[in-house]
């Protein structure tokens, strides 16, 4: 009984000092409950016949010290009050009226496209592995089987840090690859989305930089059906359960044997006509069985383990989502585009 009501009075005292009425009508809320005739501290003093006798002068020093600190909260609240409204009125503002409204911002249709993304990825156990954007040489291209000197490094011009020549604006998330295998060991099961660098023209449909989702999975016994049934599934989830894809061989340093995948939307509309240039395939993404070198690269055992990757852009769905003309408005930060897409997703 005697602790419970010290810490009632703890309490009360604790509240007071957190108050901060904002108008006069809040500050009157306060003077009412802390220190008018009916206020909360008066009717304890009451409680001082219940409380051990030991302990009676310590409670009444505590209730001296609540009320002190409500009148002098009250005075110096009041004063503080009194004060902004006299100075507000003397620099003729008037804190009756109404406030400027907050304006909410929204998503970046990147953002909206990279998530959604994510998330089918999410569901089948890919975790998200989020890495740096200024990269090393080695993790972006030499573990990643582009070794100085190889033609590919030519396709994926980048920006190098002027002070040091081996640090550099990576050029794809594949980097995060060689992050994630060189710190953990599989099972590995990652997605990582992100900003990536080219040394490019811009144009309506290129950017010097734009945005990538690379997925990697590395365990025993991982296959091409593996990837292939992973890979239908993200495009069911993506762009309607009606759609096929299909594997074309392609080239990739880090991947072998590489594809590139196509989803088929058709040509029925106008649009997926346009998109596909009549074909009804889109190409989505760069895929293959993660090459066996960079595996040991990164200090994974390639007779052990196995895996897959892959890698698309975002922009470039985002532009067929939305039926966007040009990739330069992504960038350009003008709301009265980017507000545009707020509740597409
Ligand atoms: N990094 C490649 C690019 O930027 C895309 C890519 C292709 C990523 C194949 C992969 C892959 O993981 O397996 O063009």
């Amino acid at each position: 009984m005697s602790v419970e009501i010290f810490d009632t009075v703890k309490g009360i005292i604790a509240e007071i000092e957190a108050s901060q009425p904002a108008n006069e009508e809040a500050l009157e809320q306060f003077r009412l409950r802390y220190v008018g005739t009916k206020n909360v501290i008066k009717p304890l003093f009451g409680e001082i016949k219940n409380v051990p006798n030991e302990l009676k002068k310590e409670f009444g020093q505590l209730l001296n010290t609540a009320k002190e600190t409500a009148e002098a909260k009250y005075a110096a609240l009041k004063e503080q009050l009194e004060g902004s409204s006299e100075d507000a009125g003397a620099q003729g503002l008037d804190l009756s009226a109404p406030g400027e409204p907050l304006s909410l911002g929204s998503r970046h249709p990147v953002a909206i496209v990279m998530n959604r993304i994510i998330r089918i990825f999410e569901r089948i156990g890919f975790v998200v592995a989020d890495e740096r954007e200024i990269e090393d040489d080695w993790h972006n291209f030499t573990a990643m089987n582009t070794p100085e000197d190889h033609p590919a490094r030519d396709m994926q011009d980048t920006f190098y840090l002027q002070d040091s020549l081996t640090m550099l604006l990576r050029t794809h998330t594949s980097s995060v690859q060689a992050r994630v295998m060189t710190s953990q060991q599989p099972p590995i099961r990652i997605i990582a989305p992100g900003r990536v660098y080219r040394n490019e023209t811009v144009s309506a449909r290129s950017h010097c930089q734009f945005h990538q989702v690379e997925g990697l999975y590395v365990d025993e016994n991982v296959s091409f059906a593996d990837m292939k049934q992973t890979l239908l599934y993200f495009a069911r989830e993506m762009f309607g359960p009606q759609v096929s894809i299909r594997l074309r061989p392609s080239y990739f340093p880090f991947t072998e044997p590489s594809a590139e995948m196509d989803v088929y939307l058709g040509t029925a509309t106008e649009k997926d006509y346009r998109l596909t240039k009549g074909t009804g395939w889109l190409e989505i993404m760069g895929c293959g069985m993660v090459d066996p070198q960079v595996l040991d690269n990164c200090g994974i055992d390639s007779k052990k383990y196995s895996g897959f990757a892959f890698g698309m852009g975002i922009e470039r769905q985002a532009l067929r989502l939305y039926d966007i003309g040009d990739i330069r408005l992504f960038f350009e930060n003008d709301v009265r585009f980017l507000r545009q897409f707020a509740a597409a997703y």
